[in-house]
């Protein structure tokens, strides 16, 4: 049953429907810094309360992994004033499927310019960066010029509307590799180094940009922080999933006939979301798989979809995660093995080369799926995938190993008919045995 309440009188406050709120003026007529001037001038708020409050909302991280927000925060070491501190906000994505912080970035990046501040009101920082995905060369121009407005009407920068609070947003370029998005690789990005992932722990927020405290949050997840200081942690909590609350951004890609980014709450209906929202399959075709939250996230038959809602605990109960809710829908046409080839492709790609699990493991993994795209495979090859997953899991710095394995080890278990389909040539076992017969 879906959690997401009635959902077709949702009213959108990540991407409200109004016009030209991309531009400052526009904003704060729509109560756009409200939040901060809420915090930084009035004595109801201080650091613990607003990382309180975000605590109360619920919010987990919109950026993949979906870890608590407000404990997040708490993590931050007690203020040294000799010590810098720093807040990262993630705008890289990359992952095929993921295409919804571009909209905030685009539609309303005054939003996510407020909660980067709020965020570092509440950990006392006073340089933020805001990471950027190089190819969004648009909505880089688009937000330095936003800034810039931002900074003239003292709303960043020294004594924030006239209070102690000072803070600075510095926005980055990024470097162009989908592996920049993963946080530490970010933080060594920024400091101008190669964007290689570093060991943890220790984590970002004992040592992170340059060595000192540092917090990492995806750009959705900040953009949520002035509606939670604004509207209450308890609004927050009441929308969508209880576990997983908040509004969502989906989006929605693949065989539909209104692929894009969707404003919802959480604990939707994955039926109700290609069925009502995208506007049903292309062509009436009917569903044949999905992935739900990312190209690294699990892909579900549409037989494992039946009453599943988009959270974190249906997901996990239905064999995947919600990731990113970037939602990639597949038709009955689909040829599986060939999906699954441009996905090895990509990681392969991406793979930054530092662990030898994943830099001859992605290149494996989409050696051995192309052979067997091109008919040229057996079946003992798929054994030898799923052996290579288990080599590459759990086994390297960083988490593009698993993003990499996933797919391959549920695509196979999920769509193994397909596979042995492609598979025209004997395997050599068989071939053994029929020359001793
Ligand atoms: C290979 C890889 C790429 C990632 N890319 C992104 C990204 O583009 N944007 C993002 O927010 N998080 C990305 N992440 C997750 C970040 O490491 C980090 O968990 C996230 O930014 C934390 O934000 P949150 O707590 O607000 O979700 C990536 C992780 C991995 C392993
Ligand atoms: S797992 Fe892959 S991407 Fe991550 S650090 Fe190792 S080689 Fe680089």
């Amino acid at each position: 049953m879906s959690k997401a309440g009635d959902w077709r009188n949702y009213q959108r406050v990540l991407l409200p429907p109004v016009k030209d709120l991309h531009k400052l003026e526009v904003y704060e007529a729509n109560e756009g810094y409200a939040a901060l001037r809420d915090v930084v001038t009035t004595d109801k708020w201080d650091p613990t309360s607003v990382t309180n409050e975000v605590k109360k909302s619920g919010l987990k991280g919109r950026g993949g992994a979906g870890f608590p927000t407000g404990l997040k925060w708490s993590f931050m070491p007690p203020v040294d004033p000799d010590i810098p501190r720093f807040l990262c906000c993630n705008g890289d994505e990359s992952e095929p499927g993921t295409f919804k912080d571009r909209q905030l970035m685009e539609y309303n990046p005054h939003l996510v310019f407020e909660g980067m501040l709020i965020a570092a009101y509440a950990m006392s920082i006073k340089t933020t960066f805001l990471y950027i995905r190089g190819e969004f060369a648009d909505w880089i121009t688009l937000m330095e010029k936003e800034l810039e407005k931002a900074y003239e009407k003292g709303f960043v920068g020294k004594n924030i509307m006239g209070s102690d609070f000072s803070c600075d947003i510095v926005i980055h370029k990024g470097a162009g590799a989908y592996i920049c998005g993963e946080e530490s690789s970010l933080m060594n990005s920024l400091e101008g180094k190669r964007a290689y992932p570093r060991i943890k722990p220790p984590f970002p927020a004992q040592k992170g940009v340059w060595g000192y405290p540092t917090t990492i949050n995806n750009v959705e997840t900040l953009a949520c922080a002035p509606l939670i200081i604004r509207k209450g942690g308890e609004w927050f909590s009441g929308i969508g999933s209880e576990k997983h609350p908040g509004p969502v951004l989906y989006g929605i890609s693949g065989h539909v006939n209104r692929p894009g980014v969707y404003e919802f709450p959480t604990g939707m209906l994955i039926t109700d979301l290609i069925e009502e929202v995208a506007g049903g399959m292309r062509g009436g075709k009917q569903l044949k798989a999905l992935i739900p939250g990312g190209s690294s996230t699990p892909i579900l038959r549409a037989d494992m979809i039946e009453g599943v809602t988009m959270d974190a605990d249906s997901l996990r109960e239905a064999g995947s995660m919600m990731g990113t809710s970037g939602m990639l829908i597949m038709d009955e046409d689909t040829d599986i093995v060939s999906w699954l080839r441009r996905i090895t492709h990509f990681y392969h790609h991406e793979s930054c080369g530092q662990c030898t699990p994943c830099r001859e493991g992605t290149g494996w993994l989409e050696n051995i799926v192309t052979r067997l795209d091109e008919g040229e495979g057996n079946l003992r090859d798929l054994d030898l995938l799923i052996d290579l997953c288990s080599q590459m899991e759990g086994r390297t710095v960083c988490a593009l190993a698993d993003a990499a394995a996933w797919p391959v080890r549920y695509t196979i278990d999920r769509f193994r008919s397909e596979f042995e389909g492609k598979c025209k040539k004997p395997s050599p076992v068989a071939s053994a045995e029929l020359a001793t017969a």
